[in-house]
């Protein structure tokens, strides 16, 4: 199987964790996206959907998916997105796409998350995909030189702005030992609105998509 054809299993797969007559949380990307096209076909068993950024939400109404505002919802039943790497305590680098921020923020508010991904992202130790980081713009030069300090090497993601209207340093070298300390490490740097760690709320359950099916790891 490709890789695509592994995100699209495992999004067909997540639909079993979607709980009628709520909301669910809606994450961002290619995998998101098979699982927003997957939604389609049960979207009148739920009630809404909150996405987790804008090109998410402009998919879910192309398919006539309701999609609610986060600041009118009190709970969101289960948040759905991919990730970039994950090890096995189910800590995870997400942000690729650049939608962290609000990722991070649904999948907060969510009771359960379940990541979902094609088999190669799982790993030992997460740091090979570079760790994305929204900073505030006029911050960036100063992030930059503090993460410099702490044994990263950050890129800026030159032309890139995040939905929030802000800009991405992804952090090339490191070796990922400690993903909760490191998580909140970066969040100490002022500018710095978050970073692609999810570890202090890892997922719950990881479905991966793989040639002999879909693996579930909890
Ligand atoms: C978006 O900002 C990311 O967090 C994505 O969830 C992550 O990059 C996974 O993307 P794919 O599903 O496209 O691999």
């Amino acid at each position: 199987m490709t890789p695509d054809e592994k995100k699209q299993q495992v999004a067909k797969a997540a639909l079993e964790y979607v709980v009628p007559d709520t909301i669910i949380g809606i994450g961002t990307g290619s995998t998101a996206n098979h699982f927003v096209d997957a939604l389609a076909s049960i979207k009148h068993t739920i009630e809404g959907t909150v996405a987790s950024s804008n090109a998410t939400a402009e998919r879910l109404k192309s398919h006539g998916i309701p999609v609610l505002e986060l600041n009118s919802v009190d709970e969101i039943s289960v948040y759905i997105d991919g990730a970039d790497e994950s090890n096995r305590h189910l800590h995870l680098i997400k942000g690729g796409g650049g939608a962290l921020t609000r990722e991070k923020i649904v999948a907060a508010v969510s009771k359960k998350f379940v990541c979902i991904a094609d088999d190669s992202k799982l790993v030992d130790v997460m740091g090979k995909f570079p760790l994305p980081v929204e900073v505030i713009p006029m911050a960036r030069s100063y992030v930059a030189r503090q993460i410099v300090k702490m044994g990263g090497n950050p890129i800026w993601r030159d032309g890139f702005t995040t939905d929030n209207g802000n800009v991405i340093l992804d952090v090339h070298n490191l070796q990922i030992m400690q993903p909760v300390q490191l998580e909140a490490e970066l969040n100490q740097i002022v500018g710095v609105v978050t970073n692609g760690l999810f570890a202090a709320r890892p997922a719950d359950v990881l479905l991966l998509g793989s040639d002999q099916g879909v693996k579930k790891i909890t």
